[in-house]
């Protein structure tokens, strides 16, 4: 198994306050994690820390080897832009700009595929989440669900090595959410790996590892195996985590 992010003694404090204290992790490259806690435990501290989005106190970020949390803002922005893709509860859409658009414009500023590439990959992805058929429209003309798939093809037009999801379904409705997780089930089948912060269980249950943060550590982690569609089995993963869920006192 390759590692593809791995994270040493990474520490985040604001002000006087400790959030995240010397927190140690492997990824896998493929893996599907999920990270759990109670809100305001550090899980969007520590989505944000590993994926360059902010920087930690302390410690190292190794992203394919590389560590990341030295570069500069400009390097990382780069490295973010063409090898990670970032999805959170609001799919943050312009509202100036069609389904279409929004999902090119990444593809555009990364500046690595042609133009028509860039396109192309944009109808596959409309098509493979089931927009295509607003693929022109005004984004306040489309439902929430049909948003969040047009920000998930916006995160994947530059074939990231990885997809972070903050509370990706946070806002949607549970048959939104199954809708949302089987595609993103799908991108990680396809070999992106997939790391999201969740509070919902059901969600949780499509990763194949699952960490609770608590007290700025990781007090627990859960290795649930692959998540597979046609797994009859689907219920006992999720009986697994809730029962796991309790134990962490959550
Ligand atoms: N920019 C910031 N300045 C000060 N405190 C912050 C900032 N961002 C987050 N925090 C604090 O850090 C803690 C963890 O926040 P967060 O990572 O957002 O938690 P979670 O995502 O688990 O709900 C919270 O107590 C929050 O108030
Ligand atoms: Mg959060």
């Amino acid at each position: 198994m390759k590692t593809i992010l791995e994270i040493k003694n990474i520490c985040k404090s604001y002000e006087d306050t400790q959030i995240l204290k010397d927190i140690n992790l492997k990824v896998n490259e493929g893996e599907f994690l999920a990270i759990m806690g109670q809100s305001g435990s550090g899980k969007s501290t520590l989505l944000y820390g590993v994926s360059g989005m902010d920087r930690p106190t302390s410690g190292d970020v190794l992203f394919c080897g590389e560590d990341i949390s030295k570069l500069d803002d400009d390097k990382m922005s780069d490295m973010r832009l063409k090898h990670m893709g970032f999805i959170f509860q609001n799919p943050y859409l312009l509202k100036n700009l069609s389904i279409r658009d929004n999902i090119i414009l990444p593809g555009f500023k990364a500046g690595t595929m042609s133009r028509e590439l860039v396109n192309q990959n944009a109808d596959t992805l409309m098509e493979r989440t089931g927009i295509s058929g607003v693929a022109d429209h005004d984004i306040k003309k489309v439902s929430g669900g049909q948003l969040q798939r047009a920000s998930i093809c916006r995160a994947l037009i530059n074939q990231p090595d990885i997809l972070f999801g903050d509370e990706p379904t946070g806002a949607l409705n549970s048959s939104t959410t199954n809708e949302v997780m089987d595609i993103i089930n799908s991108v990680n089948s396809d070999g992106t790996t997939v790391i999201i912060v969740t509070h919902d269980a059901k969600v949780a249950a499509r990763a194949g590892r699952v960490i609770f943060l608590m007290d700025g550590n990781i007090h627990d982690e859960l290795s649930l195996g692959k998540y597979n569609k046609d797994d009859k089995k689907k219920s006992l993963r999720e009986k697994n985590i809730y029962e796991w869920l309790e134990n962490q006192g959550f």
